[in-house]
């Protein structure tokens, strides 16, 4: 048995970092583990010009200790108006590494988001052009269409098209969730990829009534049938270069989560490595983790591997059941639950 795994350190290729307090508190768990991120321009307001992206990297960067060697990577947040000039400048400034395609109202702070993906023909037409990669949010946003089904049909209604219409722009489809997305990208051209959560390999839609309602299980898309998990996780150990980490940890504070109308976001960023080494472990893909985690992201980016490793090591470790203090604090995915993995730091 495997008690010790070394990889080259891996890349997030999907995290919401926030701002100010939070930001503060949530920064360094993914800067730890991981050597670069695809950082959610979900601000309030939204990150849209290559200024406000340069200024929220700044301030992601001075949250940071100054050895910390993390690279926020940027992207811009699609809205009606969005404007292929100044992305395309912004791609060019090396400020943007790509654009972030929410349906209006599809989840957390995407009112900004596009209401007809028609409208953006000119942007993605430059971005194709430049080779810049369209990050999705695949959901539709049909309120007449079940909630467990708005990926799956989000593929059929717009994705299809988008990829016929544009065969040369690199699209991740983000945090699948179903069969049918596994399998779409599976089949696709290889211009399109996915990213996969921690919570989508271990839940599926149960853990969000397990012995009444829990709410740090709710995240966007939702988790599924476990069948649909199934899939994603074979996705995710298949050794395919179409399938890399995305984390999309989604950090609320705690009273955001637990009211009325909680807030959807699962916060895994403080033990993201460990949560995919128990998934590998437990499908006996050890081996595959390092693909997954640290090669087949950059590749598609175009960007080189990291050079640097990181070491896991079987342990019992358990997770607090709170990160941070006070209103700040926020209840991290595995919470007061023991992972059999720990992340050493610095790998020796
Ligand atoms: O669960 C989610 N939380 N899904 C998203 O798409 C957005 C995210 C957030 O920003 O909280
Ligand atoms: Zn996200």
């Amino acid at each position: 048995m495997t008690d010790r795994l070394t990889l080259r350190r891996p890349d997030d290729w999907h995290v919401h970092l926030r701002d100010g307090a939070m930001l503060e508190l949530v920064a360094g768990h993914t800067a730890r583990q991981f050597a670069r991120a695809i950082i959610m321009p979900n601000l309030t307001p939204p990150v849209t010009t290559v200024q406000a992206a340069a200024d929220y990297r700044a301030r992601i960067l001075a949250a940071l200790p100054a050895d910390a060697g993390f690279t926020p990577l940027m992207t811009c947040y699609l809205t009606d108006d969005a404007d292929a000039g100044e992305i395309a400048r912004g791609h060019g400034e090396g400020v943007f590494t790509a654009c972030k395609l929410y349906p209006a109202h599809a989840t957390t702070n995407s009112a900004h988001g596009v209401t007809d993906i028609r409208g953006l023909w000119p942007v993605l037409e430059r971005m194709q052009e430049i080779g810049m990669v369209l990050c999705i949010h695949g959901e539709v946003t049909d309120r007449s269409v079940d909630i467990f089904d708005r990926e799956a049909v989000f593929i059929e209604r717009t994705l299809e098209g988008l990829v016929r219409d544009f065969p040369a722009l690199k699209i991740v489809l983000e945090h699948i969730t179903t069969a049918q997305a596994a399998q779409y990208v599976a089949e696709a051209p290889a211009t399109v990829a996915a990213t996969i959560t921690p919570q989508h390999l271990l839940l599926n839609r149960n853990a969000l009534f397990d012995g009444g309602l829990r709410p740090h299980a709710y995240c966007l898309p939702v988790v599924k049938r476990e069948r649909h998990r199934l899939a994603v996780r074979a996705a995710a150990v298949s050794g395919s270069p179409k399938f890399f980490l995305g984390t999309d940890s989604a950090p609320h504070a705690i009273g955001r989560k637990e009211q009325d109308c909680g807030c959807a976001g699962i916060f895994n960023a403080p033990f993201a490595l460990e949560s995919y080494a128990r998934v590998f472990d437990e499908e006996g893909a050890l081996d595959r983790l390092e693909g997954f985690a640290s090669e087949h992201g950059a590749h598609f980016y175009g960007l080189p591997l990291n050079e640097g490793k990181v070491t896991l090591e079987r342990a019992e470790v358990t997770v607090p059941a709170l990160v941070g203090e006070g209103e700040l604090s926020v209840v991290p995915f595995h919470a007061g639950e023991t992972i059999g993995w720990r992340l050493l730091s610095p790998s020796p």
